[in-house]
Parts: C-alpha cells; sequence; structure tokens
C-alpha cells in the first residue's frame, strides 16, 4: 500500500510561485472555496487525470469575499482546512493555494458602489440574469478572483463543475473574451443517490430541508422528460413538482439555450437546451441545472 502524500500549502503568492517554479506541465487548476466534498473530488479527479504523472494539479481554497453580496453567508460559509487537505491528499493533488484575503485583495476587497481605484472584470450582460439578477455584483466578484487566480497560477487547465452553470458559462466567455489562452474543463453535476445536487451549502439543511431539497433535481427530471413537447411543456411539469413542496421558494426556473441564450417556444427536433433552477429551503439558496434534449 502507498502511503498517501499530502500536497504542499501556500499561503502567500511567493510561496505559490516558489512551488511552482519546477516548469512541471500541464498546470491544471481546479479553484474552490473549500468545504470540499465528492463533487470537488470528483473535480480534482478530473484535473489529475489532465495533468497525468508530468502536470502539477493546484487546488485553491479561498472564500472570496467579492462574491458575497451583503446579508448573505459569507461569515457562516464553511471553513473545513484539515479535511480539505486530506480529501486534496487522497485524490493526489500537488498543491493547495490557500491565502488568506489581503494576499488577493492587498488594497481591501472593492465592493459594488464603494470607492475603489481597483480594476474589477465586468461580466457584461450575461452577469445580470438568473443568478446575477438575484445576487447583483456576484459575478464581478466571481470572474475577479478567477481571473486573480488565472494570474497567479498560469494554469493551461482549468477546471470547473456544471452545477455553477452560469458560472461555467461566463468563464468560457471570460476567457475567449480577454485571450486566456487556458482550456476551460466543464465537469458533470455530482449527485447524492435521490438527485440532489452536491453542494457545499447542503451542510445548511436540516434533515427535513434535505428532503425537501431533492425537489429541484426532481423537477429538472420531469422538465427533461417533457422536452419533446416544447418549452411551456418542459416548463409546466417541472412547476408542477416544485408547487407540490411548500418547502421550496422558487426564485427562478429558467430554460434557456446552452450558451443561456432564448429558445424559441418549439425548438427542432434534437435541439440541446438547459434548464436553471435556483430555490430557497429555508434559508439556504440553492441552484440546479440540466441538459435538455427537444
Ligand atoms: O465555484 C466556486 O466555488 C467559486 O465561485 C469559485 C469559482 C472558486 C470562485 O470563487
Amino acid at each position: 500500500m502507498t502511503a498517501t502524500v499530502m500536497p504542499a500549502v501556500a499561503r502567500s503568492r511567493a510561496d505559490l510561485a516558489g512551488l511552482l517554479s519546477s516548469g512541471r506541465t500541464p498546470v491544471v487548476l481546479v479553484p474552490t472555496m473549500g468545504a470540499l466534498h465528492e463533487g470537488h473530488a470528483t473535480l480534482m479527479r478530473a484535473a489529475r487525470e489532465r495533468a497525468g504523472v508530468d502536470g502539477v494539479v493546484v487546488v485553491s481554497i479561498f472564500v472570496n469575499p467579492l462574491q458575497f453580496g451583503a446579508g448573505e453567508d459569507l461569515d457562516r460559509y464553511p471553513r473545513t482546512f484539515d479535511t480539505d487537505l486530506e480529501m486534496a491528499a487522497t485524490e493526489g493533488v500537488d498543491v493547495v493555494f490557500a491565502p488568506v484575503v489581503a494576499e488577493l485583495y492587498p488594497d481591501g476587497v472593492p465592493h459594488e458602489g464603494e470607492p475603489s481605484q481597483a480594476v474589477t472584470v465586468q461580466p457584461g450582460p450575461l452577469g445580470d440574469v438568473l443568478d446575477g439578477a438575484s445576487r447583483p455584483g456576484h459575478f464581478r466578484g466571481v470572474l475577479t478572483v478567477v481571473a486573480k487566480l488565472f494570474g497567479l497560477v498560469r494554469p493551461d487547465l482549468a477546471v470547473f463543475g456544471e452545477k455553477d452553470y452560469q458560472q461555467l458559462t461566463l468563464i468560457r466567455r471570460m476567457v475567449s473574451d480577454l485571450c486566456l489562452g487556458i482550456e476551460i474543463v466543464g465537469a458533470p453535476t455530482d449527485r447524492e443517490a435521490d438527485g440532489l445536487a452536491r453542494s457545499s451549502r447542503n451542510r445548511y439543511l436540516d434533515e427535513e430541508q434535505r428532503q425537501q431539497a431533492a425537489t429541484l433535481s426532481r423537477a429538472l427530471r420531469a422538465a427533461q422528460g417533457r422536452a419533446s413537447y416544447g418549452v411551456a411543456a418542459a416548463r409546466w411539469a417541472a412547476m408542477s413538482v416544485i408547487k407540490e413542496e411548500p418547502g421550496v421558494e422558487l426564485d427562478y426556473l429558467a430554460l434557456t439555450d446552452p450558451g443561456l441564450g432564448e429558445l424559441p417556444d418549439f425548438p427542432e427536433a434534437g435541439t440541446e437546451g438547459r434548464i436553471l433552477v435556483a430555490a430557497r429551503v429555508g434559508t439556504t439558496r440553492l441552484i440546479d441545472n440540466m441538459t435538455l434534449q427537444f
């Protein structure tokens, strides 16, 4: 039996630069906010596979204040560094980059609406819809920190989960529009046995809420089953499931094309789409999405 090797931990930009100076390639980055779970393990596994034996897998663990709005869960977001490190070791991660806030925001966090000289990444119109409409400034925060991580790690590839589908779409767009030359790999959503998408925020749910939360994936599956009858039929199928569960407070349910653009009412047979949902269960905001085949 081979012993698990703990990843090297970088707490500062200087430590990180030192650990990445070997010149090994490819460098594969998995950006996370920690509180790692089986879904992250899937991302790390995909990263290890793409890096091969010669490459380097870097996992960043950073709860990014810029992507949390006022009144959101920044302060109570789970921080579980020791178990995160163990999981990273199990998945063969080479380097964990876990900076303090001042390493990434040396001039302070440039919150929306507050005076700041900082340059940040504006997501464009796609950042203002769906989750962006409910969480103003969220995607500016996400893209800004991801751009910083790209600048510090200089990865050849970066792996993100499809669970945050709008985030993944915007990151692909940023890489393309800003000519960053990084391959973005989207990893399929990891699910519990009853279909609930794995998320660090599932830890906030009590047993009853945990059962209610599974309604979201059931609703998306119901829509998949009706997609061949058109957009309205698929939407109706999903809504019927959600309405049966009063514990689920819907934020949005959207049917889009794969790029989050509009769909015709009756897409041609074989057209691909996406269904996305956000809802509150208790005080916990959950999101999920699936493909649709019309
Ligand atoms: O998906 C996440 O965990 C975060 O939004 C990310 C990409 C690590 C940026 O903070």
